[in-house]
């Protein structure tokens, strides 16, 4: 299957050997304890330990992040949501007096990780995503060189693989978070990192209707240390979200492949508005993240979220208010298109009219001609009627 196509790779993905009268993907296993005569040992013994739908996930989900020509197939461990798979990876490794390296502009609840960390003793060093001041950063104290690219919401992008080689050369593990590529878009492993990890509430799934988070890595000790971390917290994902996580996987390609280019068409739309400032989207030609992203993202799949700053937090509420097709929420990478005015959170650097827009699956001029229209009902002052579509 290494061989195949991503979209060949994304529907077949984890699938037990066809047997007849047997669904192509088994349903989700419902179980607290599995029948266990004699002595405890087994795949299935007890629902935290392990359970036969997570091992279908995860088996897809190491396909996926499985580098080219790698000799060997990653593994992957599920969890509950994209920040138990965060956690599991700094809390596993780090140990009072080790350092890492986190992004300063990452995910927002990172801040929060940081001064946990720092309680427990690790030193945490920050830098920003873009450039190279994570170099700087890096000596034998660091145990961990945790990156996020593109990072959300700024979309900044790192050379993962430069950063990866200087790290490992003073000891440090890699972490990358892929929540935003997927690892259609980006294959943090075959980048040299040691781990991918991700919010699969995102893109992954794509559909803004559960939450999951996994790990992938290529070394067996480094998924042991995670896995025995689940099974000690019990940071476990439910058989139902995994069983919906796995038949989502089946469209990845055709989600992330028509909300890039979709994106890509809201960006260049968005450039030509004089009120629009600080527009970013890493897959459009011009954009500082372009470069790095052309050479490390992968098949024109640079996301589906673009961001801009329109003037001012009034002026973006109107604009917000004025989409018919758009939900404003948070969250992104599902197939309904969202959008929200980022600064109401409070956790990220962003200006009050910063806007974190996340395309979906909507047809490309429709979408475009809502946002044009909702920028120029919010020029003028918000005059926009009751949408049909959402009366
Ligand atoms: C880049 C990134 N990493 C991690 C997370 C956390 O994922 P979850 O919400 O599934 O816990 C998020 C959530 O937005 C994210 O954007």
């Amino acid at each position: 299957m290494s061989t195949a196509g991503d979209g060949t790779r994304a529907v077949r993905a984890g699938l037990p050997e066809p047997r007849p009268g047997e669904p192509a993907l088994p349903g989700p296993a419902f179980a607290a304890h599995y029948w266990l005569p004699g002595e405890a040992d087994g795949p299935y013994t007890y629902g935290r330990e392990a359970n036969p739908t997570w091992t279908a996930l995860e088996s897809a989900l190491g396909e996926l992040e499985t580098p080219d020509g790698a000799g060997r197939t990653a593994r992957a461990v599920s969890f509950p949501s994209g920040m138990a798979a965060v956690c599991a990876v700094a809390l596993s490794l780090l140990r009072p007096g080790d350092a890492a390296v986190l992004p300063s502009d990452g995910y927002q609840l990172l801040p929060a990780l940081r001064e946990l960390l720092a309680g427990f003793g690790v030193g945490v060093r920050t830098a920003p995503t873009r450039g190279d001041a994570q170099l700087a950063l890096l000596d034998e104290r660091v145990r961990l060189l945790w990156l996020e690219s593109p990072c959300n919401p700024g979309l900044d992008v790192c050379d993962i693989r430069r950063l990866a080689e200087a790290a490992h050369r003073v000891g440090a593990l890699v972490a990358v978070d892929n929540t935003l590529a997927t690892p259609l878009g980006q294959r943090p492993l075959e980048l040299g990192a040691d781990f991918s990890v991700a919010s699969g509430t995102k893109a992954l799934t794509g559909h803004g209707d559960l939450l999951l988070g996994y790990v992938a890595t290529l070394d067996a000790g480094l998924d042991a240390g995670v896995r025995s971390w689940r099974r000690l917290t019990g940071a476990i994902p439910g058989p139902m979200e995994a069983w919906l996580a796995h038949r989502s996987l089946a469209t990845l390609q055709l989600r992330v492949d028509r909300q890039a280019a979709t994106a890509r068409a809201l960006a260049a739309a968005l450039r030509e508005r004089p009120e629009v400032t600080g527009l970013r989207y890493p897959g459009l030609a011009g954009d500082p993240a372009h470069p790095v992203a052309v050479r490390q993202m992968r098949a024109g799949r640079y996301g589906c979220v673009v961001s801009f700053v329109l003037p001012g937090r009034e002026h973006a509420q109107r604009f917000l208010s004025a989409l018919r097709l758009v939900d404003e929420a948070t969250s992104f990478g599902g197939v309904r298109s969202t959008a929200e005015r980022r600064a109401r959170w409070g956790g990220d650097a962003v200006p009050e009219g910063f806007i974190r827009f996340s395309v979906g699956a909507e047809d490309a001029e429709d979408l475009v001609a809502d946002v044009l229209a909702a920028l120029d009902d919010a020029a003028r002052g918000g005059t926009a009627q009751a949408s049909p579509l959402r009366a």
